[in-house]
C-alpha cells in the first residue's frame, strides 16, 4: 500500500503536477516544508521590524505611504505563509512560538540595523530583489498551496522592489551627501543580502532532497549568481559602487565573477549571533505578550456569541 502510494507521489512530482494538501506525502517531504514555509514566514514577519524603524521618520508623506504600504504587505505575505503551513498539519501556536523560543530560523538581512533612510532604498532594491529572485523560482515549486502563495507574493514584491530602487535613484541623484548615504547603505547590505540565498551549494545539507523533491527548482548559488548579474548594472546606473574589489565581468561564463562570501558572519547571524537579533526576537515577543488582551476579548467575545446562537 504505502509503496503504491509512494509511487503515485513520485509520478506526480514527475509529471509537474502539484502536490494538494489532502494528498499522500512522504513524512519527510511535509516536515521539510513545514521548516521550509514556516521559516520563510518567520522572514516575512521579523523583516518588518528593519524597515518600521523608519516609517515615522519617512522624509515626505509620499515616502511614508509606500514604506506603510510595503509593511502591511510583508504581515500579509506572512499570514499567508502561516496558513500554507498548517495545511500540512502545523500549529500556527507551536510555530510561532518555535520563533520565540529561537528554534526557528529566519532570513539573516533582518538582524541588521537601518541606521539611515537609504537603508530603507538599499532594503527594497537589494533585499528584496534577492527575495524576487528565489520567489520567482518557487512559484515552481511542487507543493501547491506555496507555489500559489508565492505568485501572488511576487506580485507586490515587485512593487517593493522599485520604490526601493526609486530612493536609491533620488539619493544618488542628490547632494553628496545624499550620494554617500546610498553608498554607505550599498556597502553595508550588499554582502548579507547575497548571503540571503543560503550557504554555497556544497555547504547546502538540504538542496539536494529539495531539488529532488522539485520544493528547490534551482541552487542557491545559480540563484545568487543570476541576482548579481542582474543587479551589478543597476548600481552601475545609479553611479555607485559594489563593494567588492574582485567583481569583474567573465566574459567566457557571460556572468560576473565576485569575491569571497564571508560564512563565518552568515552562520554567526543565523546562530543568533547578528547585530540585532536579540531585538529582533525581543520585538516579536513582546508583540505577543501585549496582543494577549486583545486575543482573550475575541476569544471571550466569540464564545458568548456562540452561546447567544445556541439559544
Ligand atoms: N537566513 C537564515 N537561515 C538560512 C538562510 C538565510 N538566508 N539560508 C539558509 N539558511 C538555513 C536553512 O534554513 C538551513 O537551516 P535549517 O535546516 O535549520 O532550516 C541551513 O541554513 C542550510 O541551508 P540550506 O541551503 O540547506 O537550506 P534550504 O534548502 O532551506 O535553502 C533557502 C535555504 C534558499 C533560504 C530556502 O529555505 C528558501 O528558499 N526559503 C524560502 C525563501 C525565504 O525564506 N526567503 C526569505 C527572504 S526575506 C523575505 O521573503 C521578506 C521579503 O519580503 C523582504
Amino acid at each position: 500500500k504505502e509503496k503504491d502510494l509512494q509511487k503515485e507521489f513520485d509520478a506526480k512530482i514527475d509529471a509537474e503536477t502539484k502536490i494538494e494538501p489532502r494528498d499522500w506525502m512522504p513524512d519527510a517531504y511535509r516536515k521539510n516544508l513545514i521548516r521550509q514555509i514556516s521559516q520563510h514566514a518567520h522572514s516575512e514577519v521579523v523583516g518588518m521590524l528593519p524597515e518600521a524603524n523608519w516609517i515615522t521618520r519617512a522624509p515626505s508623506l509620499r515616502r511614508k505611504v509606500a514604506l506603510l504600504a510595503k509593511v502591511q504587505d510583508e504581515a500579509g505575505h506572512g499570514l499567508y505563509l502561516y496558513s500554507a503551513t498548517e495545511t500540512l498539519g502545523a500549529k500556527r501556536e507551536d510555530t510561532v512560538d518555535d520563533l520565540h523560543r529561537g528554534k526557528a530560523k529566519y532570513s539573516n538581512i533582518f538582524n541588521y540595523p537601518t541606521v539611515t533612510w537609504a537603508d530603507i532604498g538599499a532594503i527594497g532594491w537589494l533585499v528584496d530583489g534577492a527575495a524576487i529572485q528565489n520567489q520567482v523560482m518557487l512559484t515552481r515549486t511542487s507543493y501547491g498551496p506555496y507555489s500559489r502563495a508565492m505568485v501572488r507574493i511576487c506580485k507586490e514584491e515587485s512593487f517593493h522592489q522599485r520604490q526601493g530602487y526609486e530612493i536609491m535613484l533620488t539619493l544618488a541623484n542628490g547632494t553628496e551627501a545624499q550620494k554617500e548615504m546610498a553608498q554607505d547603505a550599498l556597502n553595508r547590505w550588499w554582502w548579507p543580502s547575497l548571503m540571503m540565498f543560503g550557504p554555497s551549494d556544497k555547504d547546502s545539507p538540504h538542496s539536494q532532497q529539495s531539488m529532488a523533491w522539485k520544493i528547490k527548482r534551482q541552487s542557491n548559488d545559480e540563484l545568487r549568481q543570476e541576482f548579481i548579474d542582474k543587479t551589478v548594472p543597476q548600481a552601475e546606473y545609479l553611479g555607485l559602487t559594489i563593494p567588492d574589489p574582485d567583481l569583474k565581468w567573465n566574459e567566457e561564463r557571460e556572468s560576473y565573477d565576485f569575491g569571497p562570501i564571508n560564512w563565518d558572519e552568515f552562520f554567526n547571524v543565523i546562530k543568533g549571533n547578528g547585530p540585532m537579533n536579540k531585538e529582533r526576537l525581543k520585538a516579536r515577543k513582546d508583540a505577543k505578550d501585549n496582543g494577549a488582551w486583545v486575543r482573550e476579548a475575541a476569544n471571550a467575545y466569540a464564545k458568548k456569541k456562540r452561546k447567544r446562537e445556541a439559544g
